[in-house]
């Protein structure tokens, strides 16, 4: 195995955590790689490299944040897709990974739906994903190291929609207290769709995707949105544990 770039996107840190459980699981260095925000980089893989690409399940579909995924350059790269979700459902998240990632020279070698924190709902995915998730994620990664080593290795096969119409998520309201906001500009940094203007930390809505990085990483806690009506329903609907699910 050459090099492994363990790729993500991850507001609130839920997915960077999956990630880091996954890539663990390797038991070889990793290099990590951020999609967006301040630190967000590159890469071009070769045929003997190894990308997982974990990203978070927004309304169903991958997060809608633009050239999201223009950093990532496979060369017939072999390829471990992750979709992060709060144990509502990952719909059509992951075929359209595996097909946007098919478009970029990747192959998809495995694929696993993992259930992590939800942002809008605290009960739902609270501290998965947990050792019950991680001896099924164990198996995959073997499964998945077991495969790449078979030279006629075929791609898995994931449900949903490969080209899901993009779906809006549900808004979420957001709130500044300027009495405590120390006009620092972060926020605006770590946006990932531009929808916060640098100068007037003001958000336009239209280029918001309520991923809520700008609220996760503000230093004093000026930021805050309130989701009880919507974890109210979520949680009546979705609280029923759903399993780690996985592709080979
Ligand atoms: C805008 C938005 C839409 C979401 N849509 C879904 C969904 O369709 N299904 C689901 O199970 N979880 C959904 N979630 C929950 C996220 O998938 C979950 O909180 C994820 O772990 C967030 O990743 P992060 O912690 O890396 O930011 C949504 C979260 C956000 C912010
Ligand atoms: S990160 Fe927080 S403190 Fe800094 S400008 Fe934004 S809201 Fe204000
Ligand atoms: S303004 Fe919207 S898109 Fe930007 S970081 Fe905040 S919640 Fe995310």
């Amino acid at each position: 195995m050459g090099r492994i770039v363990g790729a993500y996107f991850s507001p609130t840190g839920g997915t960077r955590r999956a990630l880091e459980e996954i890539c663990g699981l390797l038991d070889a260095p990793w290099d990590r790689l951020e999609l967006a925000g301040p630190e967000k980089g590159s890469c071009a893989l070769g045929r003997e490299d190894l990308l997982v690409l974990a990203l978070p399940v927004y309304a169903g579909q991958r997060p809608a944040v633009p050239g999201l995924l223009d950093g990532l350059a496979g060369e017939e790269t072999p390829c471990l897709l992750v979709a992060t979700y709060g144990n509502r459902h990952y719909d059509d998240a992951l075929a359209q990974m595996r097909r946007e990632l098919g478009e970029r020279g990747f192959r998809c070698v495995g694929a696993a739906a993992v259930v992590t924190p939800h942002i809008f709902a605290p009960t739902l995915g609270v501290g998965r994903p947990d050792q019950e998730d991680l001896t099924v994620l164990r198996e995959w990664v073997r499964g998945a190291r077991d495969k790449l080593a078979r030279p006629d290795w075929t791609q898995a096969e994931v449900p949903g929609n490969p080209a899901p119409p993009p779906r809006p998520a549900v808004p979420v309201k957001k709130d500044r207290d300027w009495d405590i906001c120390l006009g620092c500009g972060f926020c605006a940094r770590v946006c990932p769709t531009g929808a916060m203007d640098p100068k007037t930390l003001l958000w336009a809505d239209s280029k918001c995707i309520s991923c809520m990085a700008c609220v996760a990483h503000c230093p004093v806690g000026a930021l805050g949105y309130n989701s009880s009506a919507l974890a109210a329903r979520l949680t009546e609907l979705y609280s029923t544990r759903r399993p780690v699910e996985t592709f080979l």
